[in-house]
């Protein structure tokens, strides 16, 4: 995958990682790690802005956050890049919850979003940068 390329996510593609309170990464699927091009070690223990894309305009992070730290859950469309500098569109749906041990942590399921919402999203971001 070269710099700058799209990787379009198949129609079933679910990719699911979670944080603790602060959003370092406690866990990533194969299908997180394999569409971001990262091996889970990589992975875990860092901040999930590790795949932040510098398209993504900040205030769509303090809405998720502003969101999920209120006991929200929050959806979005997400462009995130992968290790080698591509990047890959996501509809994101981010979730707070106590784990076992009743500390606070947030996941997120990921879907291949629709092409329209793509680039009206693409549009929009610009334009919030
Ligand atoms: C469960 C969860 C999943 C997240 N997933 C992503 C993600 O896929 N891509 C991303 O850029 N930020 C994601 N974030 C937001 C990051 O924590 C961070 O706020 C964002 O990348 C902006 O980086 P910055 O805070 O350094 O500006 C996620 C946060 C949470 C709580």
């Amino acid at each position: 995958m070269a710099v700058g390329k799209e990787t379009v996510l198949s129609d079933n593609a679910f990719l699911v990682s979670e944080t603790d309170a602060k959003g370092n990464i406690l866990f990533a699927n194969k299908e997180f790690c394999d569409i971001a091009e990262y091996e889970l070690d990589d992975l875990l223990g860092k901040p999930h802005n590790i795949v932040r894309h510098e398209d993504m305009p900040k205030a769509a992070f303090k809405d998720l956050w502003d969101t999920v730290k209120s006991g929200e859950v929050w959806q979005g469309y997400v462009k995130n890049k992968t290790k080698s500098g591509g990047y890959y569109w996501v509809f994101a749906t981010v979730y707070p919850y106590l784990n076992e041990a009743k500390e606070q942590c947030y996941m997120s399921c990921r879907r291949k979003p629709s092409r329209e919402e793509v680039t009206k999203h693409e549009a929009l971001y610009k334009t919030m940068i």
